[in-house]
């Protein structure tokens, strides 16, 4: 499989992708909820789906897909080449901000992350990235990570892990709250995970993501020398639900090991 190809293809359905979502504003949406009230999908995000589906399955019909809104396959391997898709990451900012919400992707080959894409839709920006080839913002090469201390830090966490809740002890992270610079929560782990990338934010913990929510993320985060992991400081497990956190490497292990206490074993 010649990797160009692959990249000079996935780079035109996103941009027509894109294009699409820009479009659909001037119509009215159909929204619904998924798993809870709070849980929303529209039709564009199942539209913009099955755009990508029918695209690389007639592009090449050996590679897999794997895709928030359940229209591709049951993957159970990540054997072969597998797209992992997230039509729309941001979806409550799509329908309430009309921006802050992108396209993700990642393209990984056996497991290993070779492609990463997230297309910011209305601010029209690409950040993309190949395996050992550095990573970029419309084809302007991101910088690597330099090193930074906490106290000067800005983290993404979204405010619910501050407060007494049943999925991790509340009180060390107020105590990284104090520590930080700075914390941000823009509601969309791909934009949260490409802030990381470019030197926005220092470090983005959630407490629960989706592979489609990370994959195209962490082979960008990858390349500017972010570490990805989940919260135990165990490797990305695609093929499931789990906790995460991208960080600078400098402050990676400190975050984990003096601030993070889960209350459950996170399988
Ligand atoms: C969500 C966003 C949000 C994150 C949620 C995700 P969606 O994705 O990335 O920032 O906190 O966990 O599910 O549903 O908008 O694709
Ligand atoms: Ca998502
Ligand atoms: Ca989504």
């Amino acid at each position: 499989m010649q990797i160009t190809k692959v990249h000079e293809f996935a780079k035109a359905i996103i941009m027509e992708a894109g294009e699409r979502i820009r479009s659909s504003f001037s119509e009215k949406w159909k929204i619904e909820t998924k798993a809870d009230a709070n849980d929303l999908v529209t039709n564009i995000d199942r539209e913009t789906e099955l755009f990508f589906i029918e695209k690389i399955t007639a592009f090449d019909p050996s590679h897999k897909i794997l895709g928030e809104e359940g229209m591709g396959e049951k993957i159970d391997s990540l054997d072969g080449v597998v797209w992992i898709i997230d039509p729309i990451d941001g979806t409550m900012n799509f329908i309430r901000q009309h921006r802050n919400f992108a396209i993700s992707i990642g393209v990984y080959i056996n497991g290993v992350g070779k492609l990463g894409y997230i297309y910011d839709v209305m601010r029209d920006q690409l950040y993309f990235a190949e395996e050992g080839q550095g990573a970029f913002m419309n084809e302007i090469p991101l910088k690597p990570l330099e090193a930074i201390s906490l106290d000067k830090a800005i983290i993404g966490l979204n405010a619910t892990w501050v407060t007494p809740n049943k999925k991790i002890e509340h009180l060390p992270m107020i105590e990284l709250v104090r520590t930080v610079r700075g914390t941000r929560s823009y509601g969309s782990a791909a934009l949260e995970i490409v802030s990381v990338a470019c030197g926005r934010m220092d470090a983005y913990i959630s407490m629960r993501l989706s592979p489609w929510d990370v994959a195209g993320g962490v082979v960008i985060a990858n390349e500017v020398g972010a570490i990805a992991s989940n919260l135990k400081n165990e490797p990305i497990n695609l093929l499931k639900q789990d906790t995460f956190i991208v960080a600078n490497p400098t402050i990676h292990s400190e975050i984990i090991n003096h601030y993070i206490q889960l209350k459950y074993d996170n399988k």
